[in-house]
């Protein structure tokens, strides 16, 4: 009896200690302990830049909330990780004539430790000692994110430590809002039903051979000739080349064809793309189509000098 009695009174202490006296605040303290992992690092310090360098006098987070300003809503993955990082260092070549001020100093700054682990304290209520875990954490995450860009490794390893990327990182994690959910699929919704009305179109003018696009396709008038030159120009001459006598695509002016050459051949071809040559259906208008495929017409028996090897089959017109 006496012995349990000291026993407890031995005990009585620890059992204070453990039950009553108010915990400590959760301490990293050891080397190898981890990181509160619901915290993303990155995110957490992208955001905080995205506040220190004052985005929010021009942008808003959710769409339609403030009028003037530019929504960032359902941003991720909107872009790549590397057209953010040119865009923020020099916006004007992402976006001509861009309003939006350089933040090139992002590229060059430390991403600085000191705050990175305030942030944290702030975030999960512990108290970091030691800074180890959360560097190798950092920097295992940071790996991950640079990965993803395609710039030169040189660059990437410049960029390793610097406050871009975790700004990107946070961009790429923005969510599309509830009422962004429900314009994008009215927005997707409208294009359909334009797409669909297209095709209508098209349809009906292929299947009248006296449609205005079909008129506009078989004409020889210098004005529709002129129009259909210069969009090939603008368009074609990269892989057509200048005179379309064929580079990395077959030369135009020839008897022989790929893919059949009735006006509705060309359509057709011009339109969906075939192999290496790409779809134009949604860059150029049918009214383009038309003119361009006058002015490939207007090249036959042309000749022009450095005409690439014959493709296809030989068929009169
Ligand atoms: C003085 C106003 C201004 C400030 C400050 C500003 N931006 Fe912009 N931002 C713009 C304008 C204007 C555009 C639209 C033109 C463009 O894309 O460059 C834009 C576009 C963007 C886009 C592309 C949006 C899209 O959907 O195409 C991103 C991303 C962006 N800004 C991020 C930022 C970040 C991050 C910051 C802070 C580091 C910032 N902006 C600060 C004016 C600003
Ligand atoms: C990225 C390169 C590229 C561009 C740009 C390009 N083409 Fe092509 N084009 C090709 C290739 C490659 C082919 C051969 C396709 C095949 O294998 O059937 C081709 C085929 C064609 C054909 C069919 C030729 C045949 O023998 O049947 C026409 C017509 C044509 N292109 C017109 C155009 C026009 C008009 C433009 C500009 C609006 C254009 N192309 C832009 C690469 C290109």
């Amino acid at each position: 009896m006496k012995k349990s009695f000291i026993l407890i009174l031995l005990l009585l202490p620890l059992f204070f200690y453990s039950f009553i006296l108010p915990r400590p605040t959760r301490v990293i303290s050891t080397p190898g302990s981890a990181v509160d992992s619901s915290i993303n690092l990155l995110a957490v310090y992208g955001e905080y830049i995205f506040g220190r360098q004052g985005c929010i006098r021009c942008h808003v987070l959710v769409e339609n909330t403030v009028p003037g300003k530019i929504s960032l809503d359902g941003l991720g993955g909107k872009y790549t990780n590397d057209w953010h990082y040119m865009h923020l260092n020099e916006p004007s070549m992402m976006v001509p004539d861009s309003r939006m001020p350089s933040y090139e100093l992002l590229s060059k700054r430390d991403i600085s430790f000191q705050k990175l682990i305030q942030l944290y304290q702030q975030n999960s209520g512990d108290l970091v000692t030691d800074s180890s875990a959360i560097r190798r954490q950092l920097s295992d995450s940071m790996q991950n994110i640079i990965n993803k860009f395609y710039l030169p490794d040189s660059k990437k390893e410049a960029l390793a430590t610097k406050e871009i990327m975790p700004l990107i990182y946070w961009l790429q994690q923005i969510k599309p809002s509830p009422a962004k959910k429900i314009s994008d699929s009215i927005r997707i919704e409208s294009a359909n039903r334009q797409y669909a009305n297209k095709l209508y179109l098209w349809k009906k003018w292929m299947n009248d051979h006296k449609s205005e696009f079909y008129q506009t396709a078989n004409s020889r008038q210098k004005k529709i000739l002129e129009k259909g030159a210069r969009l090939f120009q603008r368009y074609c001459t990269t892989c057509h080349n200048k005179q379309a006598q064929g580079l990395i695509g077959p030369n135009l002016t020839d008897v022989y064809w790929l893919n059949g050459n009735r006006i509705e051949d060309l359509a057709n071809t011009i339109r969906f793309g075939h192999n290496a040559m790409p779809a134009w259906e949604l860059v150029l208008s049918p009214e383009d189509i038309s003119q361009l495929i006058a002015y490939i017409r207007s090249l036959k028996g042309s000749n022009p000098a450095n005409a690439k090897v014959p493709q296809g089959v030989i068929l009169s017109d």
